[in-house]
């Protein structure tokens, strides 16, 4: 059986890693890995963690590319490929335009898909934007949906899917963080290593998302300046996204904290552990709100919808989207409120036992 994966941005590299090593160890498999490179640092960054050499790199970033760029040189690269190698199944992880590419691509030569991390909806087409789109669309044109918790299952039922073509599998982020969290871990930047994790409040925060780009943005960046100005003891930690207009509005705004660290994109292991010290996390990202209630660390939630609801149905996670008095109230109330705080610190892990990859080789082992 020949088995196929493409995947083309940090997250996705992230969650399909650990099914690419569960691939690898059966012999009766031939595993191919295609990378689009839709980013490129960023992606790089995770296949060198995972130690994971792709068979395929189309090599398509372009500085400022647009999603019309990345559609189209990703699928006129990725239809060479499958012509080339014609696995019997195609599996692709999540939400971005090169997920679509993928699924697109492959539905063109009748090539059957896996959909992972299949069924979340956040209920509009614009927020997350593009990837509820996507979703929806590799939704359609996937032969296999391998779903993280049943009311992604759920989700699907009601769009008419059938039953048996829906699995439950848990989420494979869960498979890559069990073996990335040390207590002690060290840091080998020394600007992360010398911060105060015992007496200071360390806030993660992090923002990419394009529909937050602009005035959303602005909000969210000028509510957590003013709401941290006078306070003391309290450090922002802010690993930014390379895209330049997220750094154009992040550095307008935050330059003036003196308690607010930029440091680049980390690592997953650094990250990782920096969620795992920091005291809150405030993100507009999706696979955050995965990793965050597992460590027990309450999450201000930086977007109006959210396609993974069962971290806020758990309290450990709250909507707060990016209006500029409600981030401030909830941020306020999380730091000197401290029932609020100790209500949402628990941990919770609805997205899966770490086990994900090797039910999802099970399956297509299966079918
Ligand atoms: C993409 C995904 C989004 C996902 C995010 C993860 C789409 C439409 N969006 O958004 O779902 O949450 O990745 O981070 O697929 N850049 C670099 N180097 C990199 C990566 C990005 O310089 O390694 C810069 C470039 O200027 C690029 C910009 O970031 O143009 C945006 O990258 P892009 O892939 O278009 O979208 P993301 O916002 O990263
Ligand atoms: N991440 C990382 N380094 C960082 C920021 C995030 O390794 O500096 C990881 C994080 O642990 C999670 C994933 O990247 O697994 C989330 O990616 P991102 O927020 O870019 O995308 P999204 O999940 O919103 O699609």
């Amino acid at each position: 059986m020949k088995v196929m994966c493409i995947f083309g941005t940090r997250p996705e590299a992230i969650k399909m890693a650990p099914v690419i090593k569960e691939l690898k160890k059966h012999e009766d498999i031939e595993t191919v890995v295609c990378v689009t490179g839709q980013h490129r640092q960023m992606l790089d960054q995770v296949l060198e963690v995972f130690k994971i050499k792709p068979d395929y790199d189309l090599d398509i970033f372009k500085p400022g590319q647009s999603l019309t760029d990345i559609t189209v040189n990703s699928i006129s690269g990725i239809e060479k490929i499958l012509e080339e190698e014609r696995p019997d199944i195609l599996l692709i992880q999540g939400d971005t335009t090169t997920v679509f590419s993928g699924a697109l691509a492959a539905f063109y030569q009748k090539i059957k898909i896996g959909h992972i991390e299949a069924g979340l909806r956040s209920g509009n087409l614009f927020s997350p934007y593009p990837e509820e789109a996507n979703r929806k669309l590799v939704g359609v044109l996937a032969d296999y949906h391998f779903c993280p918790t049943d009311a992604n299952r759920q989700n699907l039922l009601e769009e008419g899917y059938p039953d048996e073509k829906i699995y439950i599998t848990g989420n494979t982020v869960i498979d890559a963080l069990k073996y990335t969290v040390d207590e002690d871990f060290d840091f080998q930047d020394e600007v992360l290593n010398n911060l105060d994790y015992e007496n200071e409040k360390i806030i993660l925060l992090t923002s990419h998302r394009r529909e937050n780009l602009g005035e959303p943005m602005r909000n969210i960046f000028s509510a957590v300046r003013d709401e941290l100005k006078d306070r003391k003891d309290i450090k922002v930690v802010f690993p930014i996204h390379l895209n330049p207009k997220v750094r154009e509005i992040a550095h307008e705004i935050l330059d003036e904290m003196d308690n607010i660290v930029f440091v680049e994109p980390l690592d997953y292991l650094p990250f990782t552990n920096l969620m795992n010290k920091s005291y809150l996390i405030m993100t507009d990202s999706g696979g955050i709100q995965e990793e965050g209630p597992s460590l027990g660390k309450p999450i201000l939630v930086l977007r109006n919808e959210t396609e993974r609801m069962e971290g806020i149905e758990a309290n450990t996670a709250r909507l707060v989207g990016t209006d500029y008095d409600n981030i401030r109230k909830n941020l306020k109330d999380l730091l000197d409120n401290e029932e609020s705080y100790r209500e949402m610190a628990h941990a919770n892990n609805p997205y899966g036992d770490g086990n994900t990859s090797k039910r999802i080789v099970e399956i297509i082992k299966n079918i």
